[in-house]
């Protein structure tokens, strides 16, 4: 049996260390949740179900019902959709809209450092580790690299839904209607599964791994949504948020959590969120053979993608850089040389960089929120998924459906100077940065030397009056 972590002591996951505390949260609480998990939406789903069905629609892919619209409809009817209905659309009293619109502004900020950390820490990192997580994913078959791009654009639609304005966050926004979809969708993967694990106990083990998307899995994947940008992924980019920074964007996830019946109390403020990640960290982070898939995969579908064309190496060098080496040598990452890193490294100087000069311009900080938002709309929603995604479920679990390491299928990137535009860009970025090292040791030099006759005026004056 595990022992729990003396209060005191100081923990270590990859290159970030900590010190446990009383807001930590030990086993004898964390592990229970794992055999819990959203009942009001399970019973609301079976309801929704019934009422398909006997409207006529089937599992047919071209006979599907869309269960939002179905619950939009019906829920004045039936005690268990309104119920659901009445949980969605009730405010907590802690939520403070302004606040929540600021933490939205957060992800656009920082947009190409937390997209880059989500990439390479929370996906590869935190996801491919939390062992019961991946044992889900890959049971879905979405974690095939033939769909997994899709997926991917999917849960980044997700994101800038739920951060696109204050109205698509509030009840009956895009955002809050997407959120509404995701809980559904996660509630047929566990009625799924655990239909399944009734006839082959052995498909899914409920014993280790808890229920298909329990409590403490949804608990983890919110704080990777919002705690890991705050103290795993931007700080090692060499951008600092702010302590308000912190607060909004957590408050944000803290609603999104209450949507997705995930309980809010572990996000009700920056101490007890960054001690729940921590505690996350700790306790559910474990490679196995699964994770090893997932993270190959993963990255498998990343690389020599058009029209950026990154390399496996690039995705090596940051994924180190964020992860530490332990955990990549563990999902058995290759470990690149020194350009890669010397890439990873000018995208590091550019986001920092940035960073500094939107905290002294605000006119310049709201051009680069807006301008991220245009962007990555039309990109990922547009162009990406042509259209928004309705989250149906799609890679139903079937017996057999198990995802093992797979390739990407593309060619390969012929080498050539503009073949590999980002990478390029950013190791321009690194050779400037190098040269403008000296420079700026030099104006450091004569800058001390101007002060340093006052300074040393001043302390003779203090000792000898
Ligand atoms: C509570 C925070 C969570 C958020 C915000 C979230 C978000 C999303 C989003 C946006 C999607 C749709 C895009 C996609 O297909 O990937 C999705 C699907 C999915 N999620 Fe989650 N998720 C959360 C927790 C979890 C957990 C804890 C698990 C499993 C242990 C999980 C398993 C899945 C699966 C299997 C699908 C895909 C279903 C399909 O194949 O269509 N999610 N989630």
């Amino acid at each position: 049996m595990s022992t729990e972590e003396p209060v005191g002591s100081l923990q270590r996951s990859g290159p970030y260390t900590f010190e446990w505390t009383k807001l930590h949260l030990p086993r004898w609480k964390t592990d229970p949740l794992r055999h819990e998990y959203d009942t009001l939406a399970a019973k609301a789903l079976a309801r929704l179900q019934a009422l398909a069905k006997a409207k006529g629609f089937s599992d047919d892919p071209r006979k599907r019902p869309d269960l939002y619209q179905l619950l939009a409809e019906n829920h004045a009817s039936h005690d268990e959709l309104e119920q659901f209905w009445a949980q969605l659309h009730a405010v907590p009293d802690w939520v403070d809209w302004a606040q929540l619109e600021r933490g939205q502004r957060f992800f656009y900020r920082h947009a190409a450092a937390n997209l880059m950390g989500f990439a390479l820490q929370g996906f590869v990192g935190e996801n491919s580790a939390a062992s019961g997580v991946v044992e889900v994913l890959v049971r879905t078959g979405g974690f095939s690299t033939r769909v997994l791009l899709h997926r991917l654009l999917e849960t980044f639609q997700w994101l800038l839904q739920v951060t696109e304005s204050l109205q698509a966050i509030q009840p009956g926004g895009s955002g809050h209607i997407s959120t509404v979809r995701i809980r559904l969708l996660h509630s047929s993967v566990r009625q799924r599964l655990l239909k399944m694990v009734e006839s082959r106990p052995e498909y899914f083990d409920v014993e280790t791994y808890g229920v298909p998307v329990n409590t403490l899995d949804s608990i983890h994947s919110i704080a990777t949504f919002c705690c890991n940008h705050m103290w795993l992924q931007l700080p090692r980019m060499g951008v600092n948020p702010t302590e308000q920074e912190k607060e909004d964007y957590i408050a944000l996830f803290r609603y999104i959590g209450y949507l997705l019946a995930t309980p809010d109390e572990y996000f009700s403020n920056v101490g007890q969120a960054k001690a729940t990640m921590e505690s996350m960290l700790v306790h559910e982070l474990k490679v196995t053979k699964t994770s090893r898939i997932v993270c190959f995969n993963f990255i498998k579908s990343l690389v020599d993608l058009p029209p950026f064309n990154v390399s496996k190496e690039f995705i090596e060098a940051g994924s180190r850089v964020l992860n530490g080496d332990e955990l990549c040598d563990e999902l058995e990452m290759g470990r690149p040389g020194w350009v890669p890193y010397a890439c990873f490294r000018g995208h590091c100087w550019l986001v920092s960089a940035l960073a500094i000069a939107q905290r002294l311009s605000p006119a310049f900080d709201q051009w680069i929120i807006e301008h991220w938002k245009r962007l990555l709309h039309s990109a990922v929603i547009q162009s990406g998924l042509k259209g928004a995604s309705k989250f149906d479920f799609k890679y139903v679990p079937r017996e057999g459906i198990q995802v093992g390491k797979e390739g990407n299928g593309r060619q390969g990137v012929k080498y050539g100077l503009f073949s590999r535009p980002v990478e390029i860009f950013y190791f321009a970025i690194f050779l400037l940065g190098l040269s403008l090292a000296p420079l700026a040791c030099l104006v450091a030099a004569m800058g001390l030397r101007t002060i340093t006759p006052y300074t040393a005026q001043w302390i003779s004056k203090r000792v000898g009056s």
